[in-house]
């Protein structure tokens, strides 16, 4: 294995390691503060032990027959926080930290009654992805290493708590809750909720918890899960985490989903009421091979996790939905990366990325998933599909619960599957380490987008809204990503009074149509877009929207949103809009 340096750690991945983690905590709702001793086993390499921490106040540290260990501790910067140096000896086995969280962690999100959806209790939600674990638990806050943990968590009598670990199905009476995560995880999977969630049996390895208010619909949405994990396993090997289960968000969440082992969070926006958006269970469900049992070393390895999981989740899409579904997705991962690639800056575009003293949450984006997916789509095309997953089922069995770099996977790639010869017939090294991208892409081939990309051309030209009796959802969504920068506000008041789309259940057309509706001036849609802005978090949809707003020198209205919709707003969500003003003054 290649020499793992991670420049968003402060950790030393050669010293001393931290191998279990008992968590004992405390939620309190009031005052908004988790309590909590994080009992770490140690496996002793060297005296100085030096853990990531980012806004924690640091009670005190303890070995194991409760003797105060000195430390030391130091602020750096608020993107990678800072550090506690600890002074070991051979004979300490486990480091008892005692310690509290401040003032807006940026991993945590307290959401008061009257935000959610029952109105009965608040919420508290973790996003640890990618360095905020740290905000909210001392560690060593490096994707190349791994632990297992266990936990007793209390909550208020009437809520329930749920980590990334085996979980229960029920209240407890007294409020308090205990976890293990059996299979050793790297910290950005360590995950909490407390709420009032409800929980309801898909199969008997698989189920969804949500508000009461929800649970109905969702597990209907998410009926084909384990048809999913099904085709996944057939795939590339058995699902080794035991159950997998869903947990459905409030719309703050700031992500579609995330792959926190054993419990995928996933946003309240795929629920459309017609499954039309599932492929993003299927992507989460993904991670549990690619990124939660083999993991990118570094966040600059990042193609790793997600290109893998996007090639992985049409392969599950394809397998239950057909080819022609997946194609359609392919095609919608194509558009999206040939648009970055037009609009980023070069040395942005390549695969292996160079986040030094970047924040890594930043960097999430088309050319980690999209141009991930088609590298792997092009060397499945090379080899053939059967010799391709025979390879892909042999790299997560080599690999499972370790971490790799994108070296160790090329030097994989070149002893088990390609030749000299195809090697740089796929130009590899170009698809790493190059901007842009190499000729040989296996471009998609979608019959049914191509019917759509005339029905707009069509509809540009006559100005004729298209009949669209069997169109389905994704279609809808294509044919209005081709009108982007070619609309006026006529043509959207005609597809508005055919189809209603200002009113669409569906979150994805909608976003979409709240682009179009603001490019061209659109009024009628303007309470919906801002109430709609306001109320859902997740990045995808709002960062978007108020950078058209700041494009169309809509500065004041975006303003006016961005105000509205602050409190609501996760951290994460809210300092990726706040930049964005801060670029415009
Ligand atoms: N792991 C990611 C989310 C993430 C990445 C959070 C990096 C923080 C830092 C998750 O699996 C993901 O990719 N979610 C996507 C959905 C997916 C279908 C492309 C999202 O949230 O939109
Ligand atoms: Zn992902």
């Amino acid at each position: 294995m290649n020499q793992i340096t991670d420049p968003h750690s402060f950790a030393d991945l050669s010293g001393t390691r931290l191998t279990h983690l008992d968590w004992d905590a405390e939620i309190d709702f009031i005052h908004r503060k988790i309590k909590a001793v994080a009992t770490w086993t140690l496996e002793y390499k060297k005296d100085t032990l030096v853990l990531d921490e980012n806004g924690l106040r640091i009670l005190s540290i303890k070995d194991q027959n409760g003797h105060l260990l000195p430390f030391e501790e130091h602020e750096v910067d608020t993107v990678r926080g800072g550090w506690i140096k600890i002074v070991l000896n051979p004979k300490v086995q486990k480091i008892a930290i005692e310690y509290e969280t401040l003032e807006h962690p940026a991993a945590l999100q307290w959401l008061e009654v009257n935000q959610t959806l029952g109105k009965r209790y608040p919420i508290l939600f973790t996003q640890s992805q990618a360095i905020l674990a740290r905000s909210w638990l001392p560690c060593m806050d490096s994707p190349s290493i791994r632990f297992t943990y266990s936990a007793r968590v209390k909550v208020p009598k009437g809520m329930l708590a749920l980590m990334s670990a085996e979980n229960p199905q029920e209240k407890s009476p007294d409020g308090i809750y205990t976890f293990s995560m059996k299979q050793p995880i790297p910290s950005y999977l360590m995950a909490l909720a407390v709420g009032d969630f409800e929980f309801k049996v898909v199969s008997d390895r698989s189920g969804i918890y949500a508000e009461p208010e929800l649970i109905d619909a969702a597990h209907q949405e998410f009926s084909d899960v384990e048809k999913m994990i099904l085709a996944a396993e057939s795939l590339y090997g058995p699902y080794l985490w035991d159950r997998y289960d869903l947990l459905v968000m409030p719309p703050s969440f700031p992500f579609g989903g995330m792959e926190n082992p054993r419990l995928t969070f996933v946003t309240p926006t795929v629920i459309a009421g017609d499954k039309s958006l599932v492929s993003l269970v299927a992507h989460e469900l993904a991670h549990s091979w690619s990124g939660n049992l083999v993991t990118n070393a570094t966040w600059n390895d990042f193609w790793l996790n997600e290109g893998f999981t996007v090639y992985f989740e049409l392969r599950i899409m394809e397998q239950i939905y057909g080819v022609e579904y997946a194609e359609m997705l392919a095609q919608l991962s194509y558009n999206e990366l040939i648009g970055a690639l037009n609009t980023l800056p070069p040395d942005e575009t390549i695969l292996k990325a160079k986040l030094d003293g970047k924040n890594p949450d930043d960097a999430v984006g088309p050319i980690a998933y999209e141009k991930g997916y088609f590298f792997l789509r092009t060397i499945e095309k090379k080899v053939g599909r059967r010799f391709f997953d025979e390879f892909l089922k042999k790299y997560f069995e080599t690999y499972k619960f370790k971490s790799v770099t994108t070296e160790d996977f090329l030097e994989f790639l070149k002893a088990n599957l390609l030749k000299k010869k195809d090697w740089e017939e796929i130009n590899v090294e170009a698809w790493i380490y190059e901007p842009g991208l190499p000729p040989n892409i296996a471009k998609p081939n979608s019959t049914k987008f191509s019917a759509i990309e005339s029905a707009a051309v069509s509809f540009l030209k006559t100005k004729i809204v298209p009949v669209t009796n069997r169109w389905t959802a994704l279609e809808f969504i294509y044919f209005l990503q081709n009108l982007k920068g070619k609309i006026d506000e006529e043509l959207c008041k005609k597809l508005d009074n055919q189809f209603h789309f200002t009113q669409s259940k569906n979150s994805e057309i909608l976003a979409f149509w709240f682009l179009l509706c603001i490019e061209t001036n659109y009024k009628p849609a303007l309470g919906a877009m801002k109430q709609f802005t306001i109320q859902t978090g997740r990045r995808k949809f709002v960062i978007p929207i108020y950078k058209e707003l700041i494009k169309k020198n809509q500065i004041q209205l975006a303003k006016s949103i961005f105000k509205d919709a602050a409190k609501n707003y996760h951290p994460i969500t809210y300092n990726s809009v706040a930049q964005l003003f801060d670029k415009t003054l």
